[in-house]
């Protein structure tokens, strides 16, 4: 392959499959399974992503030829796979030659053997034999036709994120020489006069353990990117072994949505393709929300290429304390949800379900029941349908709005100590903010922090606690061109090593946002104090602001507060000083900060800044957004229903726009005239109406071609709608 040409999933269709585990059954199954998926529609099936131990009984001794038979049994019916390099897990007896390698957890004690990812991200042993096998792997099969994409590993960090052995520690010692240089780097930047924390040796210094009290806060933050950058290496370790031996074939490894464990960023730069696994909470008839944010995110990581939906439930997990069955219809719904989001395909944890072991109560596609159970009927129903949206493969999801996720914020905000409140939650806010825009008919893509923000008309940062000037140079600039910026509470705080910027928050960001914080104001426990939002008037037009004397905040001519009784802000204020001609767009309505400035918008020639200093509930997050959207001059649903989402993946000439009715009550859309609905006559029983609106029933879709429009068209409720 030439230097720096992509390498793309070996497959010419949308992914349809599961991860298979063949090795838990009699040979006599495998040949079913073959003939059932290949019933179902399967194309695609993901294994042997646990069998090391059963490819290498004993150290040196492979024995491949149970893997050359399935695989054999699997092309014969012309379904690809995604090879693992069967590295998720380590063999009883590697553990046991080198019981060095098992990870610690934080209190010091070493993890048994018995369940999976038994092993130390950093452990030199482990390393040796992950390249050993991917190699023996990449030289076995990398010339088999049927090879679609390599599987390195599985769900990195889903059992062991971080270890604290003392490999780990001479580990983070090496990652810290490198990041600071000598001890005067590392001891200016974590600031140890603190507490007198000073380190004279390198070998003084430890992954952060449980202590005697609160750890030092950068050295937190520092082990969390350590640990993130240990198992990707990793990663690149095999991905380097794979590139020399089988040079064309992509790479992936399954991430695992919103994981604050790792970076993603930095993951899915060194892969070929992204592929991520889903699990949203059947009982919670809203999980399909902060859904549509993992896969906003998923589709950025590399640019907004096509992602693949590498394993979700076919019905309930077995993980959860309470796992509740998927309703008839809601994994179709959940699956199309992933494809509208820019996934080129739908696949599936696990083909068969298991008969024993920890998952036997997962469901899969192929329940116990076999070709009569419920989830395998709706596995090849939808099989069947899929191929009706073969011409969406490749195509990419258009937004206009993009959300900033930076990991560096996460993990600094949600230390477990020292911080103004435990109860700002990282994760949280990006979904509420993430939410609000759902509601108002906004898929959203992630960015970083330093952009690219072009082509976005409104790009949003639910939280920035850690900001450098780079950041805040690259938010400016996305003003100075024109953009609307939002900006959430508890951002520009510190910079890269925990430090207070000069003068405190919003740091780097307080020209853009023409504020600064005096106090952070968290809300006590059980209280909810409220918010109320300026009645702006015409938004979006350049005017100038007359500053109200003395107080030093700015008002807008003839602006008035609401008359109800504003929003709960149940979790955190700020006290705000305001530059001379930033507006007021929020005040707060009670409490200490009660009349001081909440939400304030700053303009710039062309583009705006808002800053929320509030955790606002939903009602006031949508509020908010409606009125910055207005400024954006995007749209925005007027009626609200976060059962209705509409996504449009488009081409050069079509948009494709996926409408789904996540609920449980009919909803009637209106929809551009004259588009045609590739999923027409398959399960649904949509009703189109002359005057172009269609009735989605409970869990249907809909996905309208229609010519490509300046905007992906912009889905609202009927007015018909009861
Ligand atoms: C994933 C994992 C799979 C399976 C699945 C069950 O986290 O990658 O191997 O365990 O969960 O939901």
């Amino acid at each position: 392959m030439a230097d720096g040409a992509p390498r793309s999933i070996r497959l010419d269709a949308l992914a349809y499959g599961g991860d298979y585990n063949p090795d838990q059954w009699p040979e006599e199954v495998w040949l079913e399974d073959a003939r059932l998926m290949r019933e179902a529609g399967v194309n695609l099936v993901s294994l042997p992503v646990f069998s090391w131990p059963q490819l290498e009984p004993e150290p040196g001794v492979y024995d491949w030829s149970w893997l050359d038979r399935v695989i054999e049994i699997l092309w014969n019916e012309g379904i690809r796979i995604d090879l693992a390099t069967a590295t998720a897990t380590p063999p009883s007896w590697l553990i046991r030659s080198h019981p060095e390698m098992l990870p610690w957890n934080e209190q010091g004690q070493r993890l048994e053997f018995g369940s999976r990812q038994a092993y130390c991200p950093s452990s030199p042993v482990w390393r040796e034999h992950v390249v050993r096998m991917s190699r023996a792997m990449a030289e076995r099969y990398g010339e088999h036709p049927a090879l679609a994409l390599w599987h390195i590993s599985n769900e990195y960090g889903d059992h062991v994120a971080r270890c604290w052995c003392p490999e780990s520690s001479a580990h983070f010692r090496r990652w810290l020489q490198a990041r600071y240089g000598d001890l005067d780097g590392l001891n200016d930047a974590w600031g140890v006069n603190v507490w007198g924390q000073r380190y004279t040796a390198w070998e003084h210094i430890e992954a952060p353990r449980q202590a005697t009290g609160p750890v030092n806060p950068t050295q937190l933050l520092d082990f969390e990117r350590f640990s993130s950058d240990a198992l990707l290496e990793l990663f690149q370790l095999e991905i380097d072994v794979l590139r020399e031996v089988t040079p064309d074939v992509a790479v992936t490894t399954n991430f695992m949505s919103l994981f604050r464990e790792l970076d993603y960023w930095t993951f899915a730069e060194v892969e070929d393709l992204v592929t991520d696994d889903a699990y949203p909470d059947p009982a919670d008839p809203h999980a399909h929300v902060p859904a549509a944010l993992n896969y906003g995110l998923m589709r950025s990581l590399k640019g907004g290429q096509p992602w693949l939906l590498l394993e979700q439930a076919a019905s309930a997990v077995s993980w959860r304390d309470v796992n509740v069955p998927k309703a008839p219809g809601r994994m179709r719904i959940d699956s199309l949800q992933a494809i509208a989001h820019g996934s080129d395909g739908a696949m599936f944890f696990q083909w068969r379900q298991a008969k024993y072991g920890q998952e036997k109560f997962h469901s899969a596609m192929l329940g116990h029941r076999g070709e009569a159970s419920r989830s395998f009927q709706e596995t090849k129903a939808f099989g069947a349908e899929l191929e009706r949206l073969a011409p969406v493969r490749g195509t990419r999801v258009r937004s206009r709005v993009a959300l900033v996720v930076d990991w560096d914020s996460w993990w600094g905000s949600s230390a477990p100590e020292s911080l103004p409140s435990q109860r700002l939650d990282w994760l949280a806010q990006a979904r509420a903010w993430n939410a609000a825009l759902y509601e108002l008919g906004h898929p959203v893509d992630a960015v970083r922090a330093t952009g690219p923000f072009d082509g976005y008309d409104l790009v949003v940062v639910p939280n920035l606690y850690i900001a450098d000037v780079a950041q805040a140079a690259a938010l400016a600039d996305y003003v100075a061109a024109g953009g609307q910026l939002v900006v959430g509470p508890f951002s520009g705080v510190v910079d890269a090593t925990e430090k207070v910027h000069d003068g405190g928050a919003p740091g780097p960001l307080r020209d853009l946002l023409g504020v600064e914080v005096d106090e952070h104001w968290p809300v006590p426990d059980g209280h909810a104090e409220r918010v109320e939002l300026v009645s702006v008037g015409r938004v979006g037009a350049q005017r100038r602001i007359e500053t109200t004397a003395g107080e030093g905040l700015d008002t807008l001519a003839g602006a008035r507060y609401s008359t109800g009784e504003g929003y709960a802000n149940p979790i955190w204020g700020e006290w705000l000083e305001v530059h001379d001609g930033t507006e007021v767009v929020g005040r707060y309505a009670s409490g200490e900060l009660a009349g001081r400035a909440a939400v304030t918008r700053r303009m710039h020639v062309d583009g705006t800044a808002w800053y929320v200093s509030a955790v606002l509930e939903s009602a006031g997050m949508l509020a908010v957004f409606r009125t910055v959207l207005a400024a954006a001059n995007l749209p925005a649903r007027e009626r609200t229903d976060t059962d209705l989402e509409a996504v449009t993946r488009s081409d050069e000439t079509t948009d494709y726009t996926f409408l789904l009715n996540h609920g449980r009550h009919e909803l009637t859309v209106d929809v551009p005239e004259g588009a045609v609905d590739l999923l027409g006559g398959g399960l649904d029983t949509l009703r189109y109406s002359t005057d172009a609106t269609l009735t989605l029933p409970s869990f249907g879709a809909a996905v309208l071609a229609s010519p490509r429009a300046a905007h992906a068209p912009f889905i609202t409720l009927s007015d018909s709608t009861d």
